[in-house]
């Protein structure tokens, strides 16, 4: 897990995605052990900076343990060694190391997340990150509603396809997508860059994009004349996940550029502001930004990205989010994407019209996952009211991966104006979310988390109707269905859904 409270889920993530290097560590083949600290110099950033990794390490037998630390991140990883061979994980992360490699002649010569080579020296008294200036964050105060996302947002992310491979022409042609596959029609709006577009701030402490964004404003503009609206990412610390600079003592600055740029939608995400701030500091450091970003006049969704800690869903409205994630990144796998949706239970009452649970973003149509899969992932998202924000390629989607995001009865789920969040009810291998819906009608979704398909029987009794059952229909196969004796019985397939709106008279 992250030093602190961020999880392992998200810091592995990270690790595998943003591409940090990481040093690395353990007793060899030739008897050299890969106790102590070492340092990686890394690749370049498309900002044209360095990556930093230190590794502290100490081994126990063919055991590793240690923490890892990048720009952007702290993390601790257990692992192994055999002969030379070593593998580091981050606990909770699951099979995939985030560094492998060999220890050669005193140096750890490894992959890091997955295709990232890096060399790690023996670290000396001198080799550390840069420190970072601690800066007292504001006394708190309640944030006024920024009147925005009265429903979940729906757009479309860049970071769960492209990670750090994100630019301005793939933003516009992603735009282009958006309108012409339909996406923009069925509510989709936002189109939001991810980390990796930052460069590096200059002489007045202004932060421009790097070479990757040749022109902000007139993306935005581009975006804009799509009839869509523009997202920007960037973070409480001094590096962003992936190690680029973030809004640690320019948050207002930032919170104007933005705003002269042209940007609606703000992700703030946590990552390198763990080694600065302590977690019961989470609250006054994100009102920093929502008052900033107020103060700048432009309507500005805020989402707040800091995995869920500190009862986030509590106090998120408070410093003027307007959504905050409740847990580390996705997966484009079942059980990621289950283990997300089911830490929702706790989150249930917080969510309402201008304030969003966030389980993260889909994963529908990223070839992980089967197609009953994903309707399941789709309709969950609708269940919880959580925001949709698409995290595939629209311009080339499957027409499977279209019938899923674009199914319009589904989205009116998610988008239904009461935003109440659906909780479970488990029974066996089935689990059972119902969404009070605001014209007296409930949502109704049924998972089938098992291996093999199985019969479900929705009760109407169970519903908290005001009436009989009166009016069904199965928004997957967009057909009415009728309940008879008070109850509809369906067969559902492994890891599929039923998903339902039913009406009293
Ligand atoms: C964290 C967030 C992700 C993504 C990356 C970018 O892992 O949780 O959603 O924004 O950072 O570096």
């Amino acid at each position: 897990m992250i030093v602190g409270k961020l999880s392992g889920r998200t810091s592995a993530a990270i690790a595998i995605l943003c591409g940090l290097s990481l040093g690395l560590a353990a007793v060899s083949a030739s008897g050299q052990s890969l106790a102590g600290r070492w340092v990686a110099e890394g690749r370049t950033l498309d900002n044209g900076e360095q990556t930093k990794s230190i590794l502290e390490l100490k081994q126990n037998g063919d055991e590793l343990t240690g923490v890892v630390k990048t720009l952007g991140f702290t993390a601790e990883v257990k692992g192994t060694v055999k002969g030379n061979h070593f593998e580091l994980f981050v606990a909770e992360w699951g099979k995939r190391p985030v560094v492998v490699g060999d220890l050669v002649n005193g140096e750890l010569h490894a992959m890091e997340g997955g295709h990232h080579p890096i060399v790690a020296k023996p670290a000396g008294p001198n080799d550390d990150l840069p420190s970072v200036a601690y800066i007292e964050p504001p006394p708190l105060h309640k944030v006024p509603s920024n009147g925005l996302a009265l429903t979940p947002p729906m757009g479309w992310n860049s970071w769960n396809l492209f990670a750090g491979k994100i630019d301005d022409a793939t933003v516009r042609t992603m735009a282009d997508a958006m309108v012409t596959s339909g996406m923009k029609d069925a509510g989709y709006i936002y189109v939001n860059i991810d980390d990796t577009w930052e460069g590096v701030r200059d002489a007045h402490g202004v932060l421009p994009s790097n070479h990757k964004f040749p022109d902000m404003k007139a993306l935005a503009d581009y975006v804009h004349s799509k009839g869509l609206k523009i997202g920007i990412y960037s973070g409480p610390g001094a590096r962003t996940c992936a190690g680029y600079p973030a809004s640690l003592g320019h948050e207002a600055q930032d919170a104007k550029t933005f705003a002269d740029w042209g940007i609606d939608y703000l992700k703030y995400d946590w990552c390198s502001a763990r080694n600065t701030y302590k977690d019961e500091q989470l609250q006054p450091v994100y009102q920093k930004m929502g008052d900033a970003l107020q103060a700048t006049g432009r309507p500005i969704v805020y989402s707040l990205c800091e995995y869920g800690m500190g009862d986030v869903e509590k106090w998120g409205t408070e410093v003027g989010g307007n959504l905050w994630r409740t847990t580390g990144d996705i997966r484009d796998d079942w059980s990621s994407m289950i283990e997300n949706v089911e830490k929702q239970v706790k989150t249930a009452p917080y969510a309402g019209p201008g304030h969003w649970n966030d389980p993260d973003m889909l994963e529908i149509g990223n070839g992980h996952m089967s197609n009953d899969e994903y309707r399941t992932h789709m309709s969950l998202w609708a269940l919880v009211a959580s925001p949709l924000l698409a995290g595939n390629d629209i311009r080339t989607m499957s027409a499977e991966t279209r019938a899923i995001l674009l199914n319009k009865e589904v989205i009116a789920i998610d988008q239904d104006p009461l935003g109440k969040q659906a909780s479970p009810v488990k029974n066996g291998d089935l689990e059972t979310w119902i969404k009070p819906l605001a014209d007296g009608s409930v949502a109704v979704g049924v998972v089938n988390l098992g291996g093999a398909a199985a019969q479900a029987t929705v009760k109407a009794a169970d519903l908290h109707l005001a009436g009989a059952a009166s009016k069904a229909r199965d928004l997957w196969s967009h057909k009415d269905v009728e309940f008879k004796n008070g109850a509809y019985a369906s067969t559902i397939p492994s890891h599929g859904v039923l998903l339902l709106r039913v009406s009293a008279k």
